[in-house]
């Protein structure tokens, strides 16, 4: 048996945006996603049941790319730390564990780009071509992601990543960025609706908007601005502003109408306690973050409004082999 887990993300800047080229800044979060495989006898089966490509597009993806047709059977086990179809990554988490656990079961070394470049696809091929690196890269590398649409001098260029979506070709260039010290006396609460919502469908969604509203594509521009002057101020300390650049996020993304009241209304009171607050990720319910030195006070006001809470600090480990 070979068991891999990979990290869930928080996205501080960016989301959507960063599917049209504009570039996105993300922390993988202390809440992995676990998988393990055992080859087996008879079908495929996940959680004990047979393999529903349906429900799982991603596993169906990476089963085809990694082993082939004529692979031997496995039965696959996943173990999630995290609120699932919540917007933190836990597909990509799976996607990433999942091509680090098979790539293992062929004899193939843990390679963070060959295992982020295989989510990536597994992640498009689910969300009807449109993805960008970004969950998958962070479930992959661990720590602070930056994805922008060129190599920043600021943090250290990883690779590339391509895509054809319907939209056209997309370019990413990921990096990591080295946060200083200072970060370690500051939390993120991740405060949970309750409300499923698929990426998929909010992508979607803004795509729709975005074709009707092309004036709109100003607003996703600023969405990426704001996401380069979150890098600076993360990495010199600036908390208060990357607090600030937080609250403008919220009000641009729910002017894109890819959040909802209760994001809305969570945000609000977590930001009576902390530096800044936002939704995350794809929206529509889902969760939203707070930058906070104080996560317990925090955390309380969000249970109080009938949250529910995930406290992290800044970065978690990388993709990684658990025993095989
Ligand atoms: C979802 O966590 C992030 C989105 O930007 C989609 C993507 O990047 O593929 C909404």
């Amino acid at each position: 048996m070979v068991t891999a887990s990979a990290a869930g993300k928080a996205i501080l800047f960016g989301e959507h945006a960063v599917v049209y080229g504009e570039p996105a800044l993300a922390i993988a979060i202390d809440a992995r996603v676990s998988v393990s495989l055992e080859p087996c006898k008879g079908d495929w089966k996940i959680d004990g049941y047979p393999l529903d490509t349906s429900r799982h597009p991603h596993i169906a993806y990476l089963k085809n790319a990694i082993l082939g047709d004529d692979s031997q059977n496995y039965s696959i086990q996943i173990n999630s730390e995290l609120f699932p179809a919540a917007g933190l990554g836990s597909s990509a988490a799976l996607s990433s564990a999942c091509s680090a656990a098979m790539l293992s079961t062929i004899g193939q070394p843990l390679d963070p780009e060959k295992i982020s470049a295989l989510s990536h696809l597994a992640e498009a091929a689910a969300q009807a071509g449109r993805a960008s690196p970004t969950d998958t890269s962070t479930a992959t590398l661990g720590g602070c992601v930056f994805v922008s649409d060129k190599k920043e001098q600021s943090s250290e260029w990883r690779y590339t990543r391509s895509l054809e979506t319907p939209e056209g070709e997309r370019n990413w260039e990921v990096h990591s960025v080295t946060l200083p010290p200072s970060v370690n006396d500051l939390w993120l609460v991740v405060g949970y609706t309750g409300i499923h919502s698929p990426t998929g469908d909010m992508v979607a969604g803004l795509a729709e908007l975005l074709a009707k509203h092309p004036e709109k594509m100003t607003d996703i521009s600023r969405m990426g601005e704001l996401a380069r002057n979150g890098v600076d101020a993360l990495s010199n300390g600036d908390f208060t502003m990357v607090g600030q650049l937080m609250d403008e996020a919220h009000q641009l993304l729910a002017g894109v109408g890819v959040s909802c009241k209760e994001l809305d209304d969570m945000v609000e009171v977590a930001r009576r306690s902390s530096l800044g607050a936002k939704m995350t990720g794809a929206g529509g319910g889902g969760c939203m973050l707070a930058l906070t030195t104080n996560p317990e006070e925090t955390s309380a006001a969000l249970e109080m409004r009938g949250g529910r809470v995930l406290v992290t600090p800044f970065g978690a480990p990388s993709v990684r082999i658990e025993n095989s």
